[in-house]
């Protein structure tokens, strides 16, 4: 059987059993029901253990996120989309649970649904727009085909680079509509977000930018990047301005990592077999555990699956 026979096939199987299911209709749910869904990064088994564990607790639906460098770092997408689907049969997951690219490449996206991913993003903010809208247009074709969702990205979310953290930028919301009116099914759109943390400085979201956006673009699902750090009322404000998917990473990152230092710094992996992974992972994944609830319950995710 040709190779993307087979992944379409282990695809339409996992959604008949709601295992794993395109971010589609959790999001209009989403926005029909004024609350967000979380997307949450995975880097490992441990993390993706702790946001099903999560999710599942709370009866959240829940997007994973996997970036391009998380995904090699797992061996490749088919690695992460097997294991994901394992881990929802055997934990006996039954809240909607979505496999998604985080900032895809063109080429990344093509191996996502080669892998059975059930959600893609296009980041196609590197090419000029005609080409952005080309490419765009054609991975729409294929994601409907397949039962898959599709987030296109307008304007870049910026972050971090070389060190220096600059200003969230905001995206035009006319390209907005254009890219919305493609047939997309989730926008990204930049309103003074940024990844990572915050510098002191920060200007906060801009509404102006998000009203305007929503104005234009209907009950089309928007999506705010880098939800670390963002404070809770301007995160409440976002999401009855329209935005259903909000994505968090760094903010599990630094639970984790705290968490572990903390077990280190006490000197427990030295006490016992405290130098066993099961024992010296699971602070942090406990850490990874709470913090998602926490997120889930600020997104109104509670209770929706
Ligand atoms: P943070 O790392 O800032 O939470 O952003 C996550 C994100 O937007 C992934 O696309």
């Amino acid at each position: 059987m040709p190779k993307d026979v087979r992944s379409s096939k282990r695809r339409d199987e996992l959604e008949e059993l709601n295992m794993l299911v395109s971010a589609k209709e959790m999001l209009e749910k989403a926005v029909a029901g004024h609350y967000a869904v979380g997307q949450f990064n995975i880097n490992n088994l441990e993390w993706t253990k702790a946001i099903l564990t999560a999710a599942e607790e709370t009866k959240s639906p829940v997007i994973l996120g996997v970036s391009e460098g998380a995904g090699k770092y797992m061996t490749g997408f088919k690695t992460v989309q097997d294991m994901v689907a394992a881990m929802v049969e055997e934990m006996g997951i039954t809240v909607p649970v979505a496999t998604h690219l985080d900032h895809g490449s063109y080429d990344g996206c093509k191996k996502c649904i080669e892998a059975g991913f059930t959600s893609i993003m296009f980041d196609g903010s590197k090419y000029p727009i005609e080409e952005n809208v080309a490419k765009t247009k054609e991975l729409i074709e294929i994601c409907k085909e397949k039962g898959m969702s599709l987030e296109a990205e307008v304007g870049a979310i910026g972050g971090e680079e070389d060190g220096v953290v600059g200003q969230g930028e905001c995206a035009d919301p006319n390209e907005c509509k254009m890219i919305a009116d493609l047939g997309v099914d989730m926008l990204a759109a930049g309103i003074g977000n940024i990844h990572g943390k915050y510098p002191e400085n920060w200007a906060g979201l801009s509404f102006e930018t998000l009203d305007a956006i929503q104005k234009l673009t209907g009950d089309m699902p928007l999506v705010l990047h880098g939800g670390t750090g963002i404070p809770d009322d301007m995160i409440k404000k976002a999401i009855d301005l329209g935005v259903a998917k909000i994505n968090v990473n760094t903010e599990c990152q630094l639970v984790f990592a705290d968490a572990t230092r903390e077990y280190i710094e006490a000197g427990k992996d030295r006490e016992g077999k405290g130098y066993d992974p099961r024992k010296l992972l699971k602070p942090g994944y406990e850490a990874i555990i709470a913090k998602v609830k926490e997120k889930m319950e600020l997104f109104g995710s509670v209770g929706k699956a």
